[in-house]
């Protein structure tokens, strides 16, 4: 048995029994069209973002590493429906706020890129920066909204993506097993968090700018997730499986 078995097992049940909430009902409590044409058009890219990642279910399905089992696999499929709920959510958002959704863009482009040339470990490494880029930019988009639906849908989402964010924190722990390995997991963080950043920076500006949300606010939040979940991943083996929610939730 794994060592990790009993905290597959854990977010298997986690995300299984999140698995039938329905969509939240389509109804505008505000006008929507009032708020920047921009968030639409932002919110249309990370839609986008929210609608792949199939692949890595039949990769780990397929894996040999001793950390992957069944449970893995299922919370992986979990995982991966309730990205695609996501995107469902931000479908709405978009067309509440008057926008189109788009079926390509860049940053998504890079991103599947990415994942496809790549092993089930580097697969999560960079599914883990999409989380940081998601919650942070989720929470900060949230922050700058009057009271409303679209405010609350967002921060639900959030709320997802932190547990998600500490299920990956949790395999990739489990992927560590040296100094070298350490060595190589910060190396390769700090590079896609730095990459991810500059991304984000510049083809979301126009909503950044028009929501008043500052860049170093962005870098800040970017920072103290950067951190939180390298404690988590670098956490001692013996405070395996001990993993809360709080250790990679950090606040915008
Ligand atoms: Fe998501
Ligand atoms: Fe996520």
């Amino acid at each position: 048995m794994p060592v990790n078995a009993n905290l597959w097992k854990h977010f298997n049940r986690l995300f299984e029994q999140r698995s039938n909430r329905p969509l939240p009902p389509l109804d505008a409590d505000l006008d929507y069209t009032q708020l920047p044409r921009s968030l639409a058009r932002s919110l249309a890219v990370f839609q986008l973002g929210e609608s792949g990642g199939g692949t890595v279910v039949s990769q780990a399905r397929a894996s040999r590493l001793d950390a992957v089992d069944d449970d893995y696999v299922c919370a992986l499929a979990h995982f991966v429906a309730e990205e695609h709920r996501h995107a469902s959510i931000l479908a709405i958002c978009v067309r509440l706020l008057g926008g189109e959704l788009i079926r390509t863009n860049w940053t998504a482009k890079l991103f599947v890129l990415g994942r496809r040339l790549m092993g089930l470990r580097l697969k999560i490494l960079v599914l883990l920066a999409a989380e940081v880029v998601g919650l942070c930019y989720y929470r900060l988009i949230a922050s700058r909204l009057p009271p409303c639906n679209l405010r609350d849908w967002l921060l639900d989402i959030a709320a997802d993506e932190a547990s998600h964010l500490e299920f990956h924190c949790a395999f990739l722990r489990s992927q560590l097993r040296g100094p070298v390995s350490r060595f190589v997991f910060l190396s390769m963080w700090r590079s896609l968090m730095t990459v991810s950043e500059v991304v984000v920076l510049i083809d979301h500006r126009k909503a950044l700018h028009d929501l008043y949300i500052d860049r170093s606010d962005v870098r800040a939040a970017w920072r103290s997730y950067r951190h939180a979940v390298e404690s988590a991943v670098l956490r001692s083996s013996a405070d395996f499986g001990r993993a809360s929610s709080a250790d990679c939730v950090g606040t915008v």
